[in-house]
Protein backbone atom coordinates (compact mmCIF):
# COMPACT_ATOMS: atom_id res chain seq x y z
CA UNK A 1 0.00 0.00 0.00
CA UNK A 2 2.61 2.19 0.75
CA UNK A 3 4.28 1.80 -2.42
CA UNK A 4 1.23 2.33 -4.22
CA UNK A 5 0.99 5.97 -2.72
CA UNK A 6 4.37 6.90 -3.09
CA UNK A 7 4.57 9.96 -5.19
CA UNK A 8 5.71 9.98 -7.54
CA UNK A 9 4.95 7.10 -8.69
CA UNK A 10 6.81 3.45 -9.68
CA UNK A 11 6.53 3.19 -13.32
CA UNK A 12 5.04 -0.20 -12.67
CA UNK A 13 4.30 -2.58 -9.56
CA UNK A 14 4.42 -6.27 -9.50
CA UNK A 15 2.86 -8.05 -6.62
CA UNK A 16 4.18 -12.11 -5.86
CA UNK A 17 2.61 -14.28 -3.33
CA UNK A 18 2.25 -18.20 -3.33
CA UNK A 19 -0.53 -17.90 -1.75
CA UNK A 20 -4.04 -17.83 -4.42
CA UNK A 21 -5.92 -15.90 -1.52
CA UNK A 22 -3.48 -12.91 -1.32
CA UNK A 23 -2.98 -12.85 -4.93
CA UNK A 24 -7.01 -12.18 -5.02
CA UNK A 25 -6.85 -9.78 -2.66
CA UNK A 26 -3.87 -7.99 -4.21
CA UNK A 27 -5.61 -7.84 -7.79
CA UNK A 28 -8.55 -5.77 -5.98
CA UNK A 29 -5.94 -3.11 -5.95
CA UNK A 30 -5.94 -2.89 -9.55
CA UNK A 31 -9.46 -1.07 -9.19
CA UNK A 32 -8.53 0.75 -5.54
CA UNK A 33 -5.27 2.09 -7.73
CA UNK A 34 -6.22 2.59 -11.46
CA UNK A 35 -3.23 4.84 -12.40
CA UNK A 36 -0.93 2.17 -11.34
CA UNK A 37 -0.08 -0.14 -13.80
CA UNK A 38 0.21 -3.24 -11.40
CA UNK A 39 1.14 -7.27 -12.96
CA UNK A 40 0.20 -9.86 -9.87
CA UNK A 41 1.54 -12.93 -10.34
CA UNK A 42 0.61 -16.11 -8.43
CA UNK A 43 3.68 -18.48 -7.79
CA UNK A 44 6.67 -19.01 -6.51
CA UNK A 45 8.93 -15.61 -5.79
CA UNK A 46 12.19 -17.51 -6.41
CA UNK A 47 10.99 -18.48 -9.97
CA UNK A 48 9.00 -15.71 -10.80
CA UNK A 49 11.64 -12.80 -9.78
CA UNK A 50 14.22 -15.05 -11.81
CA UNK A 51 12.31 -16.26 -14.65
CA UNK A 52 9.92 -13.04 -15.61
CA UNK A 53 11.43 -9.82 -13.38
CA UNK A 54 14.98 -9.92 -13.71
CA UNK A 55 15.02 -10.82 -17.50
CA UNK A 56 13.17 -7.61 -17.99
CA UNK A 57 16.05 -5.21 -16.26
CA UNK A 58 19.13 -5.37 -17.79
CA UNK A 59 21.27 -2.47 -17.14
CA UNK A 60 21.41 -1.48 -20.97
CA UNK A 61 17.66 -0.93 -20.21
CA UNK A 62 18.22 2.19 -17.71
CA UNK A 63 15.07 1.25 -15.63
CA UNK A 64 15.62 0.52 -12.06
CA UNK A 65 13.88 -0.93 -9.29
CA UNK A 66 12.99 -1.97 -5.79
CA UNK A 67 12.27 -5.14 -4.28
CA UNK A 68 10.74 -6.03 -1.31
CA UNK A 69 11.23 -9.11 -0.28
CA UNK A 70 8.58 -9.95 2.33
CA UNK A 71 8.58 -13.55 3.66
CA UNK A 72 6.98 -15.42 6.65
CA UNK A 73 9.93 -17.66 6.90
CA UNK A 74 12.86 -19.01 4.94
CA UNK A 75 11.26 -18.82 1.40
CA UNK A 76 13.95 -16.77 -0.40
CA UNK A 77 16.76 -18.62 -2.23
CA UNK A 78 20.07 -17.14 -2.03
CA UNK A 79 20.12 -17.60 -5.57
CA UNK A 80 17.82 -15.30 -6.19
CA UNK A 81 19.08 -12.63 -4.25
CA UNK A 82 22.14 -13.19 -6.26
CA UNK A 83 20.06 -12.90 -9.59
CA UNK A 84 18.62 -9.66 -7.99
CA UNK A 85 22.18 -8.26 -7.28
CA UNK A 86 23.77 -9.02 -10.80
CA UNK A 87 21.44 -7.08 -12.47
CA UNK A 88 22.74 -3.98 -10.80
CA UNK A 89 19.12 -2.17 -11.71
CA UNK A 90 17.61 -3.93 -8.32
CA UNK A 91 18.11 -2.96 -4.32
CA UNK A 92 16.19 -5.31 -2.23
CA UNK A 93 14.75 -4.37 1.21
CA UNK A 94 14.61 -8.21 2.99
CA UNK A 95 13.28 -9.29 5.92
CA UNK A 96 15.60 -11.88 6.66
CA UNK A 97 13.51 -14.73 9.74
CA UNK A 98 15.66 -14.54 11.93
CA UNK A 99 13.39 -17.07 13.63
CA UNK A 100 13.29 -18.97 10.95
CA UNK A 101 16.89 -19.62 11.61
CA UNK A 102 16.53 -20.54 14.89
CA UNK A 103 14.25 -22.73 15.16
CA UNK A 104 16.18 -24.95 12.68
CA UNK A 105 19.07 -24.82 14.42
CA UNK A 106 19.13 -28.08 17.58
CA UNK A 107 19.71 -27.37 21.06
CA UNK A 108 22.88 -29.37 21.71
CA UNK A 109 23.97 -31.22 18.84
CA UNK A 110 25.38 -29.97 15.06
CA UNK A 111 22.70 -29.54 12.57
CA UNK A 112 21.87 -32.32 10.12
CA UNK A 113 22.55 -31.95 7.07
CA UNK A 114 19.37 -31.42 5.35
CA UNK A 115 19.23 -28.45 7.62
CA UNK A 116 22.79 -27.30 6.69
CA UNK A 117 21.40 -27.71 3.05
CA UNK A 118 18.19 -25.71 3.86
CA UNK A 119 19.99 -22.77 5.36
CA UNK A 120 22.47 -22.74 2.34
CA UNK A 121 20.10 -22.35 0.48
CA UNK A 122 18.67 -19.34 2.17
CA UNK A 123 21.81 -17.81 3.76
CA UNK A 124 24.31 -18.72 0.77
CA UNK A 125 26.98 -20.10 3.31
CA UNK A 126 26.81 -22.17 6.18
CA UNK A 127 30.70 -22.09 7.61
CA UNK A 128 29.42 -20.08 10.06
CA UNK A 129 27.64 -23.40 11.63
CA UNK A 130 30.64 -25.10 12.37
CA UNK A 131 32.31 -22.46 13.75
CA UNK A 132 29.96 -22.09 16.45
CA UNK A 133 29.23 -25.34 16.81
CA UNK A 134 33.24 -26.20 16.76
CA UNK A 135 33.82 -22.43 19.00
CA UNK A 136 31.28 -22.69 21.42
CA UNK A 137 31.23 -26.23 22.41
CA UNK A 138 32.59 -27.44 25.34
CA UNK A 139 32.88 -30.90 26.94
CA UNK A 140 30.63 -30.96 30.08
CA UNK A 141 30.25 -34.46 32.38
CA UNK A 142 26.77 -36.40 32.15
CA UNK A 143 25.75 -38.07 34.88
CA UNK A 144 27.20 -40.73 34.95
CA UNK A 145 30.53 -38.31 34.47
CA UNK A 146 30.98 -39.35 30.71
CA UNK A 147 31.97 -36.73 28.62
CA UNK A 148 29.32 -35.43 26.76
CA UNK A 149 29.66 -32.47 23.66
CA UNK A 150 27.08 -29.36 24.10
CA UNK A 151 26.97 -27.16 21.64
CA UNK A 152 25.70 -23.40 21.04
CA UNK A 153 22.08 -24.04 21.74
CA UNK A 154 19.86 -21.95 19.41
CA UNK A 155 18.70 -19.93 22.18
CA UNK A 156 21.89 -18.84 23.03
CA UNK A 157 22.44 -17.34 19.23
CA UNK A 158 22.07 -13.70 19.43
CA UNK A 159 19.39 -12.38 17.08
CA UNK A 160 22.10 -9.42 16.12
CA UNK A 161 24.69 -11.76 15.36
CA UNK A 162 22.54 -14.19 12.82
CA UNK A 163 21.66 -10.64 11.18
CA UNK A 164 25.07 -9.03 10.63
CA UNK A 165 25.79 -12.29 9.26
CA UNK A 166 23.13 -12.26 6.86
CA UNK A 167 23.72 -8.94 5.58
CA UNK A 168 27.85 -9.56 5.70
CA UNK A 169 26.85 -12.23 3.39
CA UNK A 170 24.70 -9.36 1.18
CA UNK A 171 28.24 -7.19 0.74
CA UNK A 172 29.55 -10.12 -1.24
CA UNK A 173 26.84 -9.19 -3.61
CA UNK A 174 25.77 -5.71 -3.28
CA UNK A 175 28.08 -2.74 -2.87
CA UNK A 176 25.75 -1.01 -0.28
CA UNK A 177 24.28 -2.74 2.81
CA UNK A 178 22.48 -0.96 5.43
CA UNK A 179 23.16 -1.98 9.17
CA UNK A 180 19.90 -4.88 9.85
CA UNK A 181 17.43 -3.29 12.08
CA UNK A 182 15.88 -6.35 14.55
CA UNK A 183 11.96 -6.73 13.96
CA UNK A 184 10.93 -7.74 17.58
CA UNK A 185 6.96 -9.37 18.49
CA UNK A 186 5.48 -8.32 21.89
CA UNK A 187 7.23 -10.28 23.72
CA UNK A 188 10.39 -9.35 22.47
CA UNK A 189 11.59 -12.01 20.69
CA UNK A 190 13.93 -11.00 17.22
CA UNK A 191 11.74 -12.15 14.32
CA UNK A 192 12.90 -10.86 11.40
CA UNK A 193 16.03 -8.28 10.38
CA UNK A 194 15.29 -5.97 8.31
CA UNK A 195 17.92 -4.52 5.64
CA UNK A 196 18.31 -2.87 2.85
CA UNK A 197 21.31 -3.82 -0.36
CA UNK A 198 21.58 -0.94 -2.41
CA UNK A 199 23.67 -0.33 -5.90
CA UNK A 200 23.54 3.57 -4.15
CA UNK A 201 25.46 4.58 -1.24
CA UNK A 202 22.72 7.60 0.04
CA UNK A 203 20.39 4.74 0.00
CA UNK A 204 21.82 2.96 2.54
CA UNK A 205 22.92 6.41 4.62
CA UNK A 206 19.19 7.26 4.73
CA UNK A 207 18.04 3.79 5.73
CA UNK A 208 20.41 3.85 8.40
CA UNK A 209 19.43 7.29 9.84
CA UNK A 210 15.76 5.89 9.66
CA UNK A 211 16.62 2.31 11.28
CA UNK A 212 18.52 4.63 14.15
CA UNK A 213 14.83 6.95 14.39
CA UNK A 214 13.06 3.97 14.25
CA UNK A 215 15.42 2.05 17.27
CA UNK A 216 15.64 5.10 19.47
CA UNK A 217 11.61 5.68 19.31
CA UNK A 218 11.02 1.86 19.94
CA UNK A 219 13.72 2.13 22.82
CA UNK A 220 11.76 4.62 24.08
CA UNK A 221 8.81 3.16 24.24
CA UNK A 222 10.10 0.47 26.25
C1 LIG B 1 4.86 -11.68 5.64
S1 LIG B 1 3.72 -12.10 4.37
C2 LIG B 1 3.86 -10.78 3.22
C3 LIG B 1 3.00 -9.67 3.56
C4 LIG B 1 2.98 -8.56 2.53
N1 LIG B 1 4.29 -7.99 2.30
C5 LIG B 1 2.03 -7.50 3.03
O1 LIG B 1 2.49 -6.44 3.44
O2 LIG B 1 0.84 -7.77 3.04
C6 LIG B 1 4.55 -13.41 3.55
C7 LIG B 1 3.86 -13.85 2.28
O3 LIG B 1 4.76 -14.69 1.56
C8 LIG B 1 4.00 -15.62 0.84
N2 LIG B 1 4.93 -16.68 0.40
C9 LIG B 1 5.46 -17.71 1.11
N3 LIG B 1 6.31 -18.42 0.36
C10 LIG B 1 6.35 -17.82 -0.86
C11 LIG B 1 7.05 -18.08 -2.07
N4 LIG B 1 7.93 -19.09 -2.18
N5 LIG B 1 6.84 -17.27 -3.12
C12 LIG B 1 5.98 -16.23 -3.02
N6 LIG B 1 5.29 -15.93 -1.90
C13 LIG B 1 5.47 -16.71 -0.84
C14 LIG B 1 2.91 -16.03 1.80
O4 LIG B 1 1.80 -16.57 1.13
C15 LIG B 1 2.58 -14.67 2.47
O5 LIG B 1 1.52 -14.03 1.83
Amino acid sequence: MRALQTEPQFDGYWFIDVSSRRVERVQELREEFPGCVIDVHLGDCNEILCQIVVPKLPYFSKQRAFVFLDPYGLQVDWETVRELADTKTCDIFVNFSVMGVTRLLPRNQTPMPEVIEQLNKVMGSTDWITQIYREHSEIQLDLFGNPTETGLSRETIPAEWLASLYTEQLKSLFPHVSRPVLMRNSTNSALYALCLASHNQAATKITNDIFKKYERLRNSQR
